[in-house]
């Protein structure tokens, strides 16, 4: 009997988080309530460009105070100087995320010269672009490395901290690639799917020690125009248009400051999510073929190489 009143209880809850999230997806930004980040510490991984150096500017506008991890120095003091630019604060950690006894050593520098983090965003990614005969096996190592095993040790880190106060946010900018495959991405794809179930994981371990205040995000975005997937292309650009950084930074302070545990965008990339279990692989390719991302990758060229 009491098996028939959990699993009453657990259908109706589960009906009650999805209509719940259905309209937090669906809701235009700046409708619910958000958070404030003023005196927070947010540490943002790879804040040295791109979506990273947005955000910190972005919370920096909010009073926050930023930590940069990044493993380009011109990059992260580039981003210090426009946070201070915007009227914020920021501090600067140089760290290769491929390696977990450097996220370590700079991760206790990290908290001997901060403190606490209150919101950590793993946002650092690298892409190789290259099919799998193509791809030396040291780039797909790395590409692991830094886009999945590296959510491991800086969660290792900095969530013990949000733990015992039961206060923080886990941020994990993952990629719609995430969950699904694609033609010319198999390190890339195999990386995300990768951050996706560690990121999935560790919100459920959150949650099973009932820290209800320590909350997570999960970003899963389409191509956006930052430079890191220079050259790709969109067949589809109504439904999948190649994402604008400013707009795509925007969803993301959105989705984190009203604690949204996921974005994906453009929006129909929930269809895809909605419906990628019940699609057997033909069905996949003939979908990638129609919108075109059976050759998005044909023209990549990324970002140019920097030693
Ligand atoms: N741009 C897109 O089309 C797109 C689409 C979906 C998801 N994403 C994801 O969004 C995130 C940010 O992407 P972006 O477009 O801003 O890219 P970007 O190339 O502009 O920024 C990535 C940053 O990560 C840093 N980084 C790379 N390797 C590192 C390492 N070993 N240690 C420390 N830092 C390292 C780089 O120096 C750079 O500053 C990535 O995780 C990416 O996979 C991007
Ligand atoms: C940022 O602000 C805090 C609090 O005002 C201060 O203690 C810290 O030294 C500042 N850091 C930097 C890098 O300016
Ligand atoms: C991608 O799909 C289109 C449409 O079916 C097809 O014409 C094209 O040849 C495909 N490209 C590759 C590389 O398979």
């Amino acid at each position: 009997m009491d098996r028939v009143i959990d699993g009453v209880k657990m259908v109706l809850g589960t009906l009650f988080f999805i209509v719940l999230n259905f309209f937090k997806n669906i809701l235009p930004n700046g409708v619910l309530p958000r958070k404030l980040v003023q005196g927070k510490k947010v540490l943002i991984t790879g804040s040295g460009s791109g979506i990273g150096r947005l955000m910190a500017i972005e919370f920096a506008k909010l009073g926050a105070e930023v930590i940069i991890w990044d493993v380009n120095k011109d990059g992260a003091e580039e981003t210090r100087k426009k946070v201070e630019a915007a009227g914020g604060n920021a501090s600067v950690f140089i760290v290769d995320l491929s390696k977990y006894q450097d996220i370590h050593r700079v991760a206790d520098e990290t908290k001997k010269a901060v403190g606490d983090v209150d919101i950590l965003i793993n946002n650092a990614g690298i892409v190789t672009g290259k099919k799998l005969f193509d791809c030396p096996d040291e780039l797909m190592e790395k590409t692991m490395a830094v886009n999945t095993n590296a959510i491991f040790y800086t969660a290792k880190n900095f969530l013990p901290s949000m733990l015992s106060k039961d206060h923080g946010h886990l941020v994990t900018v993952a990629s719609m690639a995430g969950k699904t495959g694609c033609v010319g991405l198999v390190d890339y794809c195999a990386s995300k799917h990768g951050a996706i179930g560690a990121h999935d994981s560790i919100a459920m371990e959150i949650l099973a020690q009932k820290k209800y205040g320590v909350k997570t995000t999960l970003v899963c975005p389409f191509f956006i125009n930052t430079g890191m997937f220079d050259g790709v292309t969109t067949k589809c650009p109504a439904l999948f248009p190649i994402l604008e950084a400013d707009y795509a930074v925007e969803c993301i302070m959105e989705a984190i400051l009203t604690d949204r545990p996921l974005l994906c965008m453009p929006k129909a990339s929930y269809s895809i999510l909605a419906l990628i279990g019940l699609l057997p692989i033909e069905a996949q390719v003939l979908m990638a073929d129609f919108f075109g991302t059976n050759e998005s990758m044909n023209d990549f060229k990324g970002r140019p190489k920097r030693d």
